[in-house]
């Protein structure tokens, strides 16, 4: 066990893009920073109102999945001194629990003096989530597209088009991703097959080649939105209109109930930022926007007793 201190910076993220359901990823300039350290006693610091109500003792989720890494390295149960802050607000769809869970995976590995790969780091963090779509995003920032095999995470990592950035609004409610995939059927049909195939290809293709102008039309999907739609008011006529005020492509974020639309950085997005929040207000529901700007890095180790800004 190697031990010292280590400070972790993880990168939010939308998953989805529409029809890249539990697929595609991508990484936003929006940070999670954990601490972590051994300590004599555990100790669970939680820093700004995002992380609000969140346990401090050891079934917190950074502290379990530290433990599972030290577990699976054939080390004692540790007990660690966390310290946790957020810019993510919590259940609405930005990969909250994908960050967190990213960072304690990097953080424990490093402390135990790095027993595990980036890919297998990459499938532990995707087993526990459940999909490799947020945390591969927040792990190796840009788009990630992904899926899980049994003992693997096959990838491929898309730098982020030039000029793509996108507004992001955030309804005053919080949306469990559990409840949100308990809507969805278990079985589609052919038809659907064929559609999500076509539509999440020709997303991944466009992105790869910076191609904007087909984002509206490959983002449609008939997997989860549709299912979705009763669970976040406004959403169908967000999806429907807002690229008649300049979104590129719009999608529920996630599992919601936050709603992106990706934005070329040189236009004048007022009028989408309008539209979005008044279409909730129509709803009676509250919203706030961001202006999220996609990260390349994604997460960032210090080692603050040692070497520094390394790359996980
Ligand atoms: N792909 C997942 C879903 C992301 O849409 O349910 C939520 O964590």
């Amino acid at each position: 066990m190697i031990g010292g201190r280590v400070e972790v910076k993880v990168p939010a993220s939308t998953a989805n893009l529409g029809p890249g359901f539990d697929v595609i990823g991508m990484a936003f300039q929006l940070y999670t920073t954990i601490t972590m350290e051994l300590a004599d006693k555990t100790t669970i610091r939680l820093q700004g109102d995002k992380l609000e109500g969140l346990p401090t003792d050891k079934s917190n989720l950074v502290y379990k999945v530290a433990a599972m890494v030290f577990e699976r390295a054939g080390l004692p149960d540790p007990d660690l001194a966390i310290e946790m802050q957020s810019e993510v607000p919590l259940t609405r769809g930005l990969g909250s629990s994908a960050a967190a869970i990213v960072g304690a995976l990097i953080a424990a590995n490093e402390l135990a003096g790095s027993p595990f790969s980036r890919e297998e780091l990459y499938l532990m963090s995707s087993q526990l989530e459940g999909h490799p779509d947020n945390v591969g995003a927040s792990l190796f920032g840009g788009i990630v597209v992904a899926f899980i095999e049994e003992e693997q995470v096959p990838f491929v990592r898309l730098p982020v088009p030039k000029h793509l950035e996108a507004l992001a609004v955030i309804p005053n409610f919080m949306l469990s991703t559990e409840k949100a995939r308990e809507v969805l059927p278990s079985m589609y049909g052919r038809k659907d097959l064929i559609y999500t195939a076509g539509h999440a290809g020709v997303l991944i293709a466009a992105l790869a080649a910076g191609n904007l102008n087909l984002l509206q039309a490959a983002m449609q999907d008939v997997v989860h939105q549709p299912y979705r739609m009763k669970l976040v008011p406004g959403l169908e006529e967000i999806l429907r209109d807002a690229h008649h005020y300049g979104a590129l492509g719009t999608a529920l974020s996630g599992a919601g109930p936050t709603i992106i639309a990706l934005i070329d950085n040189r236009s004048d997005n007022d009028p989408l930022h309008k539209f979005m929040v008044q279409t909730l207000a129509a709803h009676q529901i509250d919203s706030t926007v961001l202006h999220l700007i996609p990260d390349e890095v994604g997460v960032i180790v210090n080692s603050l007793r040692g070497a520094t800004g390394q790359r996980s």
